[in-house]
């Protein structure tokens, strides 16, 4: 045998070696949400609240835990000047017209006894959860009908969830955010959006695999690229739940917490319009390859700081290769694959 077979023998036996592991890998990204369980409780305590109501009528309303996830606390400081006339926030200041609230998301409702709250608030009995402090504030005299506390509420529900999350920091023991859900419902995909995707994950050409596989297999060491070469998209596709609660990925999909993901693999970073990023992200320069997506989503707050995409990252080596071939195969021209140009 020759050293061109062996070298396409032994690719493929590496792709398929690589994709078994992978197979063997989607049940632990399945059962494995992001955050500590108790979070989830937490998140899970009120969930008939309309906490994730939005205002803006036919936009469908992001949940809470996706908008505290994604929290601005510098937004969130500046909403705090319209609590500051009554209340204080630093842990030893006298409290004012109401009652101090260093540390009180968590704590029991009407938790200081030497306020005098009213009958409203004292009879409430429970804590200030994320999401009773959200429905609070939206509207106080609803929520606690007779409060004494005369203000008229924050209509906006980004407003109050980057409040709420800067508040919690104001605390010697700020609680986790609350798990953001994965939505049950595939994103509505078209039949076309759909055959490109099937035709990118499939269409590979046999030889562009081999190549891929050669090109991981002359040392593993060579990065991101060749792992993404070899990954399955497949594999890929489902590590992306994680992501779809703040992010569509089809063509022309609406931008939520997130910006729209169809087309990112080579797209200028930043560059969708309409979009609010951060400061942070807007000011990085060039686009999403492989590279860049790689160390991205390994460990956003790491790569990019003060990204307000609020996910912790993908940690896992294979899952983060996978998913990132997924996000090459959601374009109407996928990018080429590393070793393959
Ligand atoms: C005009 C004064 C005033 C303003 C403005 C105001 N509050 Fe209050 N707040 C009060 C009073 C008074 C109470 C006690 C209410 C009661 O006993 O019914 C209170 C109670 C609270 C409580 C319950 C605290 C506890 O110990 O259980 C929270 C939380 C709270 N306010 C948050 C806020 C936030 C956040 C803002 C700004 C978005 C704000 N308040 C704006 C006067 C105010
Ligand atoms: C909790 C919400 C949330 C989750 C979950 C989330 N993102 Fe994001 N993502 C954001 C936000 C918000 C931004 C904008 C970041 C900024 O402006 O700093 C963003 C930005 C991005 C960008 C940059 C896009 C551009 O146009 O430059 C990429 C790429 C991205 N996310 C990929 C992902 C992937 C892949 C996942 C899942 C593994 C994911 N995100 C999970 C909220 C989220």
């Amino acid at each position: 045998m020759d050293s061109l077979e062996f070298n396409k023998l032994a690719g493929g036996l590496l792709v398929g070696l690589l994709l078994a592991v992978g197979i063997g890998k989607l049940g632990d990204v399945l059962y494995a949400p992001d955050l500590p369980a108790h979070a989830a409780v937490e998140a899970g305590a009120d969930a008939h609240a309309d906490a994730g109501v939005g205002d803006h009528g036919e936009e469908p309303a992001v949940p809470l835990a996706s908008l505290l996830a994604a929290a601005d606390l510098a937004d969130g400081e500046s909403h705090f000047r319209k609590c500051k006339s009554c209340h204080a926030i630093a842990a030893d200041d006298a409290r004012g017209t109401g009652p101090n609230l260093y540390g009180i998301v968590g704590d029991a409702q009407a938790r200081d006894a030497t306020f005098s709250y009213s009958g409203a608030l004292s009879d409430l009995g429970g804590a200030w959860t994320f999401e009773a402090l959200d429905a609070f504030l939206a509207n106080p005299k609803e929520y606690a009908r007779g409060t004494k506390m005369t203000f008229r509420g924050l209509s906006d529900a980004e407003d109050r969830a980057n409040l709420i999350a800067w508040i919690n920091t104001r605390s010697d023991a700020p609680l986790d955010l609350p798990a953001v859900e994965e939505p049950a419902a595939e994103d509505a995909m078209t039949e076309e959006e759909l055959e490109a995707r099937d035709a990118a994950i499939h269409g590979d050409t046999v030889d562009e695999t081999i190549a891929a596989a050669e090109a991981a297999a002359d040392g593993m060491a060579a990065g991101a690229g060749a792992m993404i070469a070899v990954a399955s998209a497949e594999a890929g596709e489902t590590v992306a739940r994680k992501c779809k609660s703040c992010h569509t990925f089809e063509a022309g999909g609406a931008n939520r917490v997130g910006p729209n993901l169809w087309d990112t693999v080579d797209r200028d970073i930043a560059s969708i319009e309409g979009y609010r990023y951060s400061d942070a992200m807007e000011s990085q320069e060039g686009a999403w390859i492989y590279d860049r997506l790689w160390s991205y989503l390994m460990d956003p707050r790491a790569d990019v700081p003060g990204t307000k995409m609020g996910f912790r990252g993908v940690g896992d080596e294979e899952d983060l290769a996978a998913l990132i071939a997924y996000l090459r195969t959601l374009s109407n021209d996928p990018a080429p694959l590393a070793g393959t140009r």
